[in-house]
């Protein structure tokens, strides 16, 4: 499997504050059966990124690792003005491995206005954008409708993968599970920050979700579609999205808000 959201590197953000601490969360990962993992610092006002820090620290934690595992840079990055000018200005800054997803993550208080715009701004710039676990912000998850047209657009979506298993509470469990069963989900990824209470486990998801939607679906959102992100390739054919079709936008909201029990 590959995790591309991991803040795997330490004493950079609010991940791993050592390198022991990175190193055994590396162990986790690998005993979870992860082989690729995407190291992820925060860029936002309380942590600011530096790709060349970041690298450096990298470079520390593969040493140690050898070949079990590799590792690529990437960012957890925050939606504030100043970064998705810097995006823009350097795209491959803050993707993934340098080839062009980028993880974005919403703020909380307020969904940014043009997010359209905002998009389309990214994606002439080179970049495609991963909505990160929207079922963990509380006006996504209460309004996942609003993401019909960035997935329209051809955005994608990661969900985390202890969302699935309730460790952040039920309505992100349900809303988790309403996006995978209408397939508005691409990737599951741990978001890992340490070793107990936000762990790297991917193998509970994978399995859970090879449970209760077929394995194929497990291999596609663990596998499949973060390998072709890892390596900055085209994701393979998705299964059609419920409710973006042409013919269910003609019926307006009403059918979203159904299919997502409202
Ligand atoms: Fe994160």
């Amino acid at each position: 499997m590959i995790d591309i959201h991991h803040h795997l590197l330490p004493g950079l953000d609010d991940g791993p504050a050592d390198l022991e601490i990175s190193i055994a969360m590396a162990e986790m990962s690998l005993q979870n059966g992860v082989t690729h993992i995407v190291c992820t610092p925060h860029a936002n006002d309380r942590f600011h990124f530096d790709p060349a820090a970041n690298a450096e620290r990298m470079a520390v934690v593969a040493q140690r690792l050898g070949d079990r595992v590799t590792l690529a840079p990437g960012c957890d990055f925050h939606l504030m003005y100043d970064n998705i000018e810097d995006a823009i200005a350097n795209p491959a800054k803050y993707s993934i491995n340098g080839k062009g997803y980028l993880l974005v993550e919403f703020p909380e208080q307020s969904i940014p206005n043009k997010m359209d715009e905002i998009f389309f701004r990214l994606n002439l710039a080179g970049l495609t954008s991963i909505i990160t676990h929207p079922e963990r912000n509380p006006l996504l998850a209460r309004h996942p409708e609003r993401m019909t047209e960035w997935l329209r657009a051809g955005c994608y979506v990661q969900i985390t993968a202890a969302s699935l298993t309730g460790r952040f509470g039920k309505q992100a469990q349900k809303v988790a599970h309403a996006l995978l069963r209408r397939n508005w989900v691409h990737f599951v990824a741990t978001d890992a920050h340490d070793l107990s209470s936000r762990p790297p486990k991917l193998r509970e998801a994978y399995n859970l979700v090879a449970a209760e939607y077929g394995r194929e679906t497990a291999e596609r959102l663990c596998v499949e579609n973060p390998r072709a992100a890892f390596y900055g390739e085209p994701l393979p054919a998705q299964p059609e999205a419920e409710g973006l079709g042409r013919e269910q936008s003609r019926n307006g909201s009403g059918l979203i808000h159904r299919m997502f029990g409202r």
